[in-house]
């Protein structure tokens, strides 16, 4: 179970790495101050830093616009290692890396860095067996998932506008972390340019050209309503995620004509605009039909199969990053604060979605994304505390 190289003790760690920073500090002020030609390129554009603490985690409705960058990073704890310590201390490395005050950043600057943290069924379990977050994910059709890939107790989610601080920032975290947890699998992904959608919003495309994540809480009305857990107080403030990797048959998608590409997803492709018309943040019209009768979002549809009022459940915020390592294709990540909301979507979808055939999915897991966090309430404290 757990790693055979030597780790430091974590004690003689924190004290060497606090050192470094009054270190760091010192040499940034004299440097400074004393040789103002050697002060730092520069950033062309410094995106805006988000702060790590707060009601909710960063990293899901924060920044607004997602990065472009994501690494998700999925581990085990050993059996007898206790959460609640961990959590802290990963909470506590989280603030240092995203303040760019932690030496483990090597200088980089943490930009509009952030950091998510979930936990998995088992954990969830342990902590009350009934609170949202105990269920594992059901097995669905179209999955061809190795057993590491599926599940897991740990979910680090890092995200950043400059990909370089991906490796470095789970790299330290996991360090942090030492022999107590084992990785069982990661996965980077990108977000293509984003596209305006209307009042505010933007999305980027995914790799088959189509504008993902236009539907979706976008409210304070409809995210208190859909995407944040209100109690009990354990996990108040936090949410479920779903990650699941989709392989996508790219060449047999693009061997279909444009208008069938679009039948595929009941929108149009250049602009994302239903095909029942409207604008792309109208949503689509699922009662409206051509003069002879067809609808005009086919039934099969990816907007119909997937459509919240259809299904019968809340909406979903899908923030998910495109893939191109081991396959092309989409890390699909959805939040939402009740896991039938994702499950009795894609039953609905199971039996009929023009989209699923395209689509193979190689990794799977559900996790609870812990409530904020701040230096008074560690991370965890009030699930594990
Ligand atoms: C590789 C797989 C997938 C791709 C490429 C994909 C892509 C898309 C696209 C382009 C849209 C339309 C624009 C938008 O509202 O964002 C959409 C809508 C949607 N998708 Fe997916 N999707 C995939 C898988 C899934 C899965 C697995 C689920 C959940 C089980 C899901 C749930 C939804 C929902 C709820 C909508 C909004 C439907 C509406 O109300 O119009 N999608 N998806």
């Amino acid at each position: 179970m757990k790693r055979a190289d030597h780790h430091p003790s974590r004690r003689r760690f924190l004290d060497v790495s606090g050192a470094m920073v009054a270190a760091g500090l010192t040499a940034g002020c004299t440097s400074d101050s004393a040789q103002p030609g050697r002060h730092a390129p520069s950033a062309a554009a410094t995106p805006k830093p988000v702060a790590a603490t707060g009601r909710h985690q960063a990293g899901i409705t924060l920044p607004q616009q997602a990065q472009a960058n994501l690494l998700a990073v999925v581990a085990d704890l050993g059996a007898d290692v206790a959460p609640g310590p961990l959590l802290a201390e990963l909470g506590q490395a989280i603030r240092t890396l995203v303040a760019g005050t932690d030496p483990r950043l090597m200088g980089l600057p943490p930009g509009d860095l952030t950091v998510t943290v979930g936990v998995g069924p088992r954990l969830v379990r342990a902590a009350g067996a009934s609170l949202p977050g105990t269920a594992d994910l059901p097995r669905f059709s179209r999955e061809r998932i190795a057993p590491r890939a599926r599940g897991g107790d740990l979910l680090i989610q890092i995200c950043a506008g400059d990909a370089l601080l991906l490796p470095v920032v789970a790299a330290a975290l996991l360090d942090q972390a030492g022999d107590r947890v084992r990785e069982r699998w990661r996965q980077s992904g990108r977000r293509g340019t984003n596209v305006s959608v209307g009042k505010g919003l933007t999305a980027p495309r995914n790799p088959l050209g189509f504008i993902d994540g236009i539907v979706g809480p976008h409210t304070t009305a409809e995210q208190q309503r859909d995407l944040w857990l209100a109690g009990p107080p354990a996990v108040a403030g936090g949410t479920l995620a779903v990650l699941r990797r989709m392989e996508l048959d790219l060449p047999r998608f693009a061997a279909l004509s444009v208008a069938e590409q679009e039948a595929v997803f009941g929108r149009r492709r250049a602009s994302g605009v239903p095909l029942s018309g409207g604008t792309a943040d109208s949503g689509p019209m699922l009662g409206a039909k051509t003069p002879d009768g067809r609808y005009l979002v086919p039934a099969d549809a990816h907007v119909r199969r997937a459509h919240a009022t259809v299904v019968g459940v809340g909406l979903m915020l899908r923030r998910s990053y495109s893939t191109d390592d081991p396959a092309p294709g989409l890390l699909f990540i959805s939040f939402q604060n009740d896991l039938r909301t994702f499950t009795a979507t894609l039953t609905h979808m199971d039996t009929s979605d023009a989209l699923l055939p395209f689509t193979t999915t190689t990794a799977s897991a559900t996790f609870l994304i812990l409530p904020g966090f701040d230096r008074q309430r560690p991370l965890g404290s009030q699930l594990f505390g």
